[in-house]
């Protein structure tokens, strides 16, 4: 059984900081058991019966947010003058901790995970595992054939790096499906730089095989369940 000191429960289970986890216990505002505590070092079964302030404890060791992201707001846990996703997180889904799972660049919408498990993110975010994210583009010109297979081959963007393969789908004319299984700087606009195409719109809609929902707007979240966490992890 897991223990850990009550104090660290308190802090990171209702989104609050140590020192006034501390002092909630000293003051008797947490029961474990049905009994109040003052010892905030007192090492708990995490799975205890507890309540703070009379709400009960439902333990998670992580949480996984997910965002529609929208429109001009920065992929970062925080910044000194812009509004970052972090920000708009709801109160209910709040913890210590919360950062992005890779950044989409501040004019990118669509899927964005949310979370305080850097394991996790580790795993999504390194293309040795070959998480492949999918993006809705659209593009300021045509779309051709020899895309497809200059995506499939690999392309080799401007500074000479090389891209892992990807699949390019022709939507229409100008609308394209990308899957990719890294996360380059500006990736998606680079690789559409070297076959003569800027990027209008830029939308992630899927990463592994959990998409997007179509009922959440953009700025909303949702919490993802362990089913939804594993789909991440499974092919498209
Ligand atoms: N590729 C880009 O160019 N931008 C993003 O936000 C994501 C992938």
């Amino acid at each position: 059984m897991k223990q850990e000191r009550l104090d660290k429960i308190i802090a990171t289970q209702f989104n609050v900081s140590r020192r006034d986890a501390r002092i909630a216990i000293r003051r008797g505002k947490v029961k474990v058991g049905g009994k109040t505590v003052r010892d905030f070092g007192l090492l708990t079964n995490i799975d205890s019966e507890i309540s703070f302030d009379g709400q009960a404890l439902n333990y998670k060791e992580h949480i996984y947010i997910l965002m529609n992201k929208p429109k001009g707001v920065l992929s970062a846990s925080s910044d000194k003058n812009k509004k970052t996703v972090v920000d708009l997180v709801p109160e209910n889904l709040r913890r210590q901790g919360l950062f992005p799972v890779g950044r989409l660049d501040k004019d990118t919408t669509g899927f964005l995970i949310i979370t305080d498990d850097g394991d996790f993110a580790h795993k999504a975010i390194s293309p040795k595992y070959e998480v492949y994210k999918t993006y809705i583009v659209q593009l300021d010109g045509t779309l051709t054939e020899d895309m497809i297979t200059a995506f499939a081959d690999g392309i080799i963007l401007a500074d000479g790096t090389k891209c892992r393969k990807a699949t390019l789908e022709i939507l229409t004319e100008n609308t394209a499906r990308v899957k990719i299984c890294e996360g380059k700087y500006h990736q998606i606009k680079r690789m559409f730089g070297v076959v003569g195409l800027g990027v209008n719109e830029l939308k992630r809609e899927a990463v592994g095989a959990l998409s997007l929902p179509k009922d959440l707007a953009e700025g909303d979240c949702v919490e993802l369940s362990t089913a939804e966490i594993e789909q991440i992890f499974t092919d498209c």
